[in-house]
């Protein structure tokens, strides 16, 4: 292990938490460079809330329900992050569409996963919309965050065949085992200072990544290891 400080990350939640849990595992295990310093959710009472106070990290609501606006939101929740000072913003879940100024604020700090092989299908209902397209192939793509939805630049991207039986929960079922593998993957990364991003680009120990990102081929695998 080397004796460089751990990055500190405030991981952003709406729900249940597993991507979470999978960082807090790596985190535990020593195998990530880095100091969970907060959960932020904006809905309370959660089950990722439970998993980072079982993990002795502190849990913090901040209810977008209370708030006028999008705008007075992100600004009180730009506060309560930064009061943690951390070097990275993992969004794990985090179910809001957030303003140009917190993009810009966070930019080239702040990461996102999305269940879908970006570009397509930025948005929600992923898995059904692979469905319906009659895709062969589904999979989840972790970015940075950029002011466009779900369209910064890729940094990892795992794919998945589309089995013939199918259903929407079935295939979110085995894109979320691959979520569970390549976010912890580009935190460490980004935590080893090898993963960064630069102009409208991620590169990895300098070298451009391809504009799908780091290709992670799941297809005939159900695990990494
Ligand atoms: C994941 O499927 C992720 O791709 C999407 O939201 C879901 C969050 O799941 N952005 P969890 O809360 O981490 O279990």
């Amino acid at each position: 292990m080397s004796d460089a400080k751990p990055v500190r990350v405030v991981v952003l939640i709406s729900g249940s938490g597993s991507n979470l849990q999978a960082l807090i595992d790596g985190w535990q295990k020593q195998e990530l460079p880095i100091d969970l310093a907060a959960v932020i959710s904006n809905r309370p009472a959660v089950l990722g809330l439970q998993r980072a106070e079982l993990a002795g990290i502190p849990a913090l609501v901040l209810d977008h329900t209370l708030f006028t606006d999008r705008q007075s939101f992100d600004q009180e929740l730009m506060r309560l992050i930064d009061s943690f000072q951390p070097d990275l913003v993992v969004l794990a879940g985090f179910m809001r569409i957030l303003t140009p100024e917190f993009t810009q604020h966070y930019l080239g700090r702040m990461l996102n996963i999305h269940p879908s092989l970006l570009p397509k299908y930025q948005g929600l209902h992923t898995h059904q919309r692979a469905l319906d397209a009659g895709d062969s192939e589904h999979g989840v793509t972790v970015h940075f965050v950029t002011a466009e939805l779900d369209g910064g630049p890729a940094a990892i991207q795992a794919r998945v065949s589309i089995l013939a039986d199918d259903d929407a929960v079935s295939l979110a079922q085995r894109v979320q085992q691959q979520e569970h593998v390549i976010y912890p993957l580009a935190v460490k990364w980004f935590a080893e200072g090898r993963l960064r991003m630069q102009g409208n680009r991620a590169f990895l120990d300098n070298e451009p990544l391809p504009v799908s990102g780091y290709p992670i081929d799941a297809t005939h695998c159900g695990d990494l290891d």
